[in-house]
C-alpha cells in the first residue's frame, strides 16, 4: 500500500500540523510504503521571498527528521525536485470541469478572510491531486480541511481514466487522525495562514507568550462552573494530556470553586509541550545547521519518488495520445 502526503513550508510548523497531520505520518512509516514530502510548489501560491521559501523548507526537512521520520523506511523529498508532477498536473486540468474547483471550500474561504487569490491558488487542488495521483497513492493521511481536495483527486482520476478508456490512475482514499480539526489560539482552525498557530518547536517566552493568546471565556470559577466541552484552552490540553489527567482537570472546572482560572490550563500545555516536543526540538536545532544530512536524504527521496513520477507519466502520455518523449 503507496501512502502519501505533502506539508506546505509556509510558516512555522504547529499543533494543528502535528496532530491533524505528522503524527499519523509518523505511525504510518510501519504500515505500507510511505511517500512524504516538502510541498514548496503549492508555497508559492502565497510565499514571494526566495530566502524564507529556503529557510522554511530546510525547517519542514529538520522537524520531520528530528520528529521520527525514518528515511530509511519512508521516501521523503521536495516536491519540486520532480517537476513531472506539472505534466499530469496540465493531463488532469484538460478533463476537469470549471465547476469541480470552483466548489473548492478552501479556495472561498482564503478568498472571504480577504486573501488576493492568484491563479495558482484556485488551480491548487489539481496540482495535489497530480501529486497524489503521480505516485500511485492509496492512502493520504491528512487534517479534515484537505478532505475534499482528495475527493477532488478522486473525481480527476475517474475523468481521465474515462477520457482515455485507462485505468492508470488509482483511486486514493484520506485518512484522518483523532484530531483532525485543531483549532487556533483563537478557536478557529488553526493554520499558517490565519496567524493563530503556536508552533511545536518554540520555546521560553515564546512559547508561553503563544499560548497566552489562547482565547477563553470570562466565567469567574469562584461562582459558576466552567466548561471544558467549550473551553479552547481545554482543547488544546487534551491534545498532550492521558485521559486521567483530563478527567482530573474538567472535574475542577465543573466543581471547584477554588479554581484559579484558565492560567492553570495553560500553564500546564506549556509543560507538557515541553516534554512532548523538547528532545526533538534539540535535534530539530542541531539538523538546522549547516552541513547536516537533511540534503542528502532529500536527495536521496527525490532520486525514489521521481522514478515512480516518471513512470506514471510515461503511461499517462501514452494513454491521452502525447506518446514517449524523444530521447
Ligand atoms: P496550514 O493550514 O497551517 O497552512 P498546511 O495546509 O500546510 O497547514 O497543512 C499541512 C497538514 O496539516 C495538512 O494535512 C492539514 O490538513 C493539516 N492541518 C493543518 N492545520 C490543521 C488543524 N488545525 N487541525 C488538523 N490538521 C491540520
Ligand atoms: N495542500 C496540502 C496542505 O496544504 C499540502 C499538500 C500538497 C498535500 N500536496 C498534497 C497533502 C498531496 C496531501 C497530498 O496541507
Amino acid at each position: 500500500m503507496r501512502i502519501l502526503s505533502g506539508v506546505q513550508p509556509s510558516g512555522e510548523l504547529h499543533l494543528g500540523n502535528y496532530f491533524g497531520a505528522i503524527q499519523q505520518h509518523l505511525a504510518l512509516q510501519d504500515q505500507g510504503d510511505a511517500f512524504y514530502f516538502i510541498a514548496d510548489y503549492h508555497s508559492l501560491t502565497s510565499l514571494h521571498d526566495a530566502k524564507r521559501l529556503q529557510h522554511l523548507t530546510r525547517e519542514v526537512a529538520a522537524a520531520y527528521l528530528a520528529l521520527g521520520l525514518d528515511p530509511e523506511r519512508a521516501t521523503f523529498f521536495r516536491q519540486s525536485d520532480v517537476p513531472e508532477v506539472h505534466e499530469l498536473t496540465w493531463m488532469l486540468e484538460c478533463v476537469t470541469g470549471m465547476g469541480l474547483l470552483q466548489r473548492a471550500t478552501s479556495y472561498k474561504d482564503k478568498v472571504a478572510r480577504g486573501l488576493k487569490p492568484n491563479v495558482g491558488l484556485f488551480t491548487y487542488p489539481a496540482l495535489m491531486a497530480a501529486d497524489i495521483l503521480i505516485y500511485r497513492s492509496n492512502l493520504v493521511p491528512v487534517g479534515a480541511d484537505q478532505v475534499q481536495h482528495i475527493e477532488i483527486a478522486q473525481d480527476m482520476a475517474a475523468s481521465f481514466n474515462h477520457a482515455f478508456n485507462t485505468d492508470v490512475l488509482l483511486r486514493p482514499e484520506f485518512r484522518l487522525s483523532k484530531t483532525p480539526k485543531v483549532p487556533g489560539v483563537d478557536g478557529q482552525k488553526m493554520s499558517k495562514s490565519y496567524g493563530n498557530t503556536i508552533p511545536i518547536f518554540a520555546k521560553g517566552k515564546a512559547l508561553k507568550k503563544a499560548v497566552n493568546q489562547v482565547v477563553t471565556d470570562s466565567k469567574d470559577p469562584k461562582t459558576e462552573p466552567l466548561d471544558p466541552e467549550t473551553c479552547n484552552a481545554f482543547a488544546i490540553f487534551a491534545l498532550f494530556a492521558d485521559e486521567a489527567e483530563q478527567a482530573e482537570l474538567a472535574q475542577r472546572y465543573r466543581e471547584d470553586r477554588t479554581f484559579p482560572g484558565y492560567g492553570v490550563t495553560k500553564k500546564r500545555i506549556v509543560e507538557l509541550m515541553n516534554e512532548h516536543f523538547g528532545p526533538a526540538r534539540e535535534r530539530f536545532e542541531a539538523l538546522m545547521q549547516p552541513g547536516s544530512e537533511l540534503e542528502g536524504v532529500l536527495r536521496a527521496g527525490a532520486a525514489r519518488a521521481r522514478e515512480v513520477a516518471q513512470e506514471t507519466v510515461a503511461h499517462c502520455r501514452e494513454a491521452t495520445g502525447l506518446g514517449p518523449m524523444l530521447g
